[in-house]
């Protein structure tokens, strides 16, 4: 079974993008066959990737368009693939609410996995664009910025969403949990 990583966290500038960008290009470097999946208006991930997202499918047409991940999906680098994102998400959030099924999109667009690991760059919200990542997701992974007031605060209200509001039930992700290293002696 193909392995998926939520990078979430409702909060801007955390390092969301950071990190899906950075695990995914390490995953591909030692030879996973790795898809990453921006969906994020931003589509800072896509950038970041070398994807200029005009006049090319992007992940709006995997949500509404009935198109898979891999119909979209562009070799960036070796075992490497990014879905992009573009600026028509900016309203997904609320086109996607009025639709049946509006929080499986994602799942079904991902299920004749041809990659090993996939993850996906969620934007800085708990709406259903992150609900479609949170739902497709194995795993999720939320950084954290601890200089932040109130730090874990989202993050606990992200753990109560993990298996979405569907009607059809999907299994949990589990949090991966990173351990960080003792201070260094002085
Ligand atoms: N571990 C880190 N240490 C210091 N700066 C970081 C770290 N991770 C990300 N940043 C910086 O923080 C800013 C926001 O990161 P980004 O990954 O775009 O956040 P998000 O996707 O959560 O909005 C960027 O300028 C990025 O370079
Ligand atoms: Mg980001």
């Amino acid at each position: 079974m193909s392995v998926t990583i939520a990078v979430a966290n409702a909060k801007g500038g955390c390092g969301k993008t950071t990190s899906a960008l950075h695990l995914s290009v390490a995953l591909a470097d030692v030879g996973y066959n790795t898809l990453a999946i921006d969906i994020d208006a931003q589509h800072t991930l896509s950038r970041h990737l070398g994807v200029v997202p005009r006049g090319i499918p992007t992940m709006r047409n995997v949500l509404f368009d009935g198109a898979s991940v891999q119909d979209v999906a562009v070799e960036v680098r070796p075992n490497l693939r990014v879905v992009p994102a573009s600026l028509t998400l900016a309203n997904a959030d609320v086109s996607l609410s009025q639709l049946a099924g509006s929080d499986l999109r994602l799942r079904r667009a991902m299920t004749s996995p041809d990659w090993d690991i996939c993850v996906i760059d969620c934007p800085p919200s708990l709406g259903k664009l992150c609900m479609n990542a949170l739902v497709a997701a194995t795993h999720f992974l939320v950084p954290i910025d601890s200089s932040a007031p109130y730090a874990l605060e989202v993050p606990a209200a992200l753990c109560g969403s993990s298996c979405g509001s569907s009607p059809t039930p999907a299994p949990p992700a589990a949090a991966l949990q990173v351990p960080v290293p003792p201070p260094c002696a002085p």
